[in-house]
């Protein structure tokens, strides 16, 4: 395992947050569940506000009795990596990938730098875990992917917040001056997101301009009040959607963000990423095990049944929530669609099901 970066970098670096119930039993199932359910939050609703309304979808009691668990991403790392050395295994840490060959299974190489030299590691596959700017998707011979996207025309602003969260489920909140996301990390952390121009930068949001946004976003009629504190991180995230299919080349299977970007709206992106990992690692057992290639050659539609599943949602949430300017017919639309997303009927149950439980199906 390469990584290109250090392991305070990958262990601290702030991303995702949002687990779902078959992400979060994975992770219990693989023996790396114990911190995530002492320090987890596991939500049981959200809430949609729109029109100055707060409106509760109870998660839990329209998806059957499952729960989605609040726990970042970079804790997530912290448990594998502490598992992978526990077990006596190798992680590489500033090693930085420049290039794979991954002709045939059971003939590939990945050529990597680490402490100024460049080495060679050879390999029987390769799992292109190495994110949407990573070498080994721009390694594969020309032509070895169609690469399907598109580009939402906002971004968001992220803010993590030393206040305790105003909420204790996640606000989704539709506002005709942008939308904008109330989450939390734990009880003393919050993680607050604002639409913005897709080339904003940060340096134009000093601390009050954001506070004074949010608290404009988030008004309701009934005065609900949003606790303020020192901003610690912020960032600027593009609105992306990207595939690229088939997710294999040879002996190179890409997963995650090497092969696909959600916009972070529907919290799918690290959901997706192990469920890729997981239907990877079920191929390779079996492949070492008994030398039968049928899973690995599943992979890549298998995945992608899952990853368009993914972007379907990703995509209704997002033009749900984000209002675009002079877009008047848009925006009833988008209304129309979460007032029945609130209604608790089929819509809702439609909505919850798919909040919690998309990638493991
Ligand atoms: C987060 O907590 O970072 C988060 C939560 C829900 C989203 C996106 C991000 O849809």
């Amino acid at each position: 395992m390469l990584e290109a970066r250090t392991r305070d970098y990958v262990e601290h670096r702030i991303r995702a947050g949002v687990l779902e119930h078959g992400t979060a039993r994975l992770l219990e199932d693989s023996g790396v569940g114990g911190r995530m359910r002492a320090e987890g939050l596991v939500h049981h609703g959200i809430e949609l506000r729109f029109e100055g309304q707060a409106h509760r979808v109870p998660l839990t009691e329209l998806s059957g009795g499952r729960s989605i668990v609040v726990y970042g991403q970079q804790e997530v790392v912290k448990d594998l990596v502490a598992a992978r050395l526990g077990a006596g295994g190798e992680v590489r840490f500033e090693a930085e990938c420049v290039g794979v060959d991954a002709p045939e299974l059971g003939k590939a190489s990945i050529r990597y730098r680490a402490g100024g030299e460049e080495r060679l590691l050879e390999c029987d596959v390769v799992a292109g875990c190495d994110g949407f700017h990573g070498a080994c998707r721009a390694s594969a011979p020309p032509g070895a992917f169609r690469e399907v996207e598109h580009t939402h025309p906002f971004g968001w602003l992220g803010v993590l917040a030393a206040v305790p969260p105003s909420t204790e489920e996640l606000i989704y909140c539709r506002h005709e001056r942008g939308f904008a996301l109330h989450s939390l990390r734990s009880p003393e952390l919050s993680r607050l997101y604002l639409q913005v121009d897709p080339d904003e930068r940060t340096e134009r949001w000093p601390d009050e301009r954001i506070w004074e946004e949010l608290r404009r976003r988030f008004a309701t009629e009934d005065g609900w009040t949003l606790a303020e504190g020192p901003v610690l991180e912020k960032s600027i995230t593009a609105m992306k959607s990207f595939v690229a299919e088939p997710m294999r080349s040879g002996a190179l299977f890409l997963a995650g963000d090497s092969a696909h970007i959600v916009p972070p709206t529907g919290a799918k992106g690290m959901n997706l990423a192990v469920a890729d990992v997981r239907t990877l690692a079920a191929a390779l057992l079996e492949w070492y095990r008994s030398g039968d290639e049928q899973l690995l050659d599943d992979y890549s539609a298998t995945c992608l049944r899952r990853v368009w599943a993914a972007q379907e949602f990703s995509t209704y949430m997002t033009r749900m929530l984000h209002p675009l300017p002079g877009d008047d017919f848009g925006s009833r639309i988008a209304l129309a669609q979460l007032r029945q997303a609130a209604a608790l009927g089929a819509a809702s149950t439609h909505l919850a099901e798919r909040y919690v439980d998309l990638c493991s199906v």
